[in-house]
């Protein structure tokens, strides 16, 4: 029930109107019986300082950003997360003296996806496809967990070596290595975790796939797509159908959620209320 102790937290963006981060909290602070609404809110680009500010005068408790406004928005706070400043860019809000700190809860929730299905970066050697916002961040992450070599593969080589020697100086190790995606032959032996972290193969466009050489599938032992629509992708059916293991993004989705939830509430999620959350993004996400 909302009554005069409710709190608001939300979501801006342009579009928000296909989010599931409203099924995200409103269930977590249901079921842990929080006084709490999340609503998404559609913000054009020039309107983001002035929602941002509003949202502080409102006395918003929280609110998470997604695209376009995830590096945007970051001039309009008091104060940036370390990490959040090293990528670039920002998910999340948290009240902070006269206003708002952001910070990126997305590495951090594809960490726990990771390690809730049990996949190690300690050592690994990762093939990263992409050079976007979302592989950025894959890249830091694994700079940060101690990999033993990435090697981004991007369809245009330019982008792949920027953000390749981006996170190599900020992370201070020469881990990245850019590639252009048609050389993913000279990809050398091994057996590596490959992170799928483009847009290709998302619905309705089912049937793509960024690479669909057999040779490349044989050296993946795991393959992670960030998209969790559709369930299986075509990246994922090809690795399984050369003996890897598979996963799809819909628990990155879940963790950076419980991430904000909690940063904004100062509590920690038990995980089985993350697994309850978790039943209904998953039945939500295949409509
Ligand atoms: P996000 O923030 O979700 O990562 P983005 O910044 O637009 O989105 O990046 C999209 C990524 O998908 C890029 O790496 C892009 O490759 P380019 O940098 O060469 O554009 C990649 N991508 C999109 N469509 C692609 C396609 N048809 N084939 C290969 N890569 C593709």
């Amino acid at each position: 029930m909302i009554d005069g102790h409710t709190r608001t937290c939300g979501l801006i963006g342009n579009p928000v109107e296909h989010t599931l981060s409203p099924l995200i909290h409103n269930t977590l602070a249901e079921l842990l019986s929080h006084p709490l609404v999340y609503v998404p809110f559609h913000v054009e680009d020039e309107n983001v300082h002035k929602a941002v500010e509003g949202a502080y005068a409102l006395n918003v408790l929280g609110l998470n950003v997604t695209v376009p406004h995830k590096s945007r928005v970051m001039k309009s706070l008091v104060q940036v997360d370390e990490l959040a400043e090293k990528i670039g860019a920002v998910n999340t809000l948290v009240r902070f003296g006269n206003g708002f700190k952001g910070y990126n809860t997305d590495m951090p929730g594809l960490y726990r996806a990771f390690l809730s299905e049990g996949i190690m970066l300690d050592g690994q050697e990762v093939v990263i496809l992409g050079a976007g916002g979302a592989a950025r961040a894959v890249a830091f992450l694994c700079a940060s967990k101690n990999v033993k070599k990435v090697y981004l593969m991007n369809r245009s080589a330019d982008k792949a070596a920027e953000v390749a020697k981006e996170v190599n100086s900020k992370s201070g190790r020469e881990c990245v290595c850019p590639m252009a995606l048609s050389d993913h032959g000279k990809l050398p032996e091994g057996r590596f975790l490959a992170i799928q972290a483009t847009s290709v193969g998302l619905y309705p466009n089912v049937d793509e796939v960024v690479i669909d050489d057999e040779d490349f599938y044989r050296k993946i032992h795991t393959g992670y797509d960030l998209i969790y629509k559709p369930r299986d992708t075509r990246f994922m059916q090809l690795v399984k159908s050369h003996g890897g293991r598979a996963c799809h993004g819909l628990k990155m989705l879940l963790y950076q959620g419980v991430i904000a939830y909690e940063l904004w509430n100062g509590v920690s999620v038990p995980e089985e209320i993350a697994m309850q959350v978790y039943g209904l993004l998953d039945e939500a996400a295949e409509r």
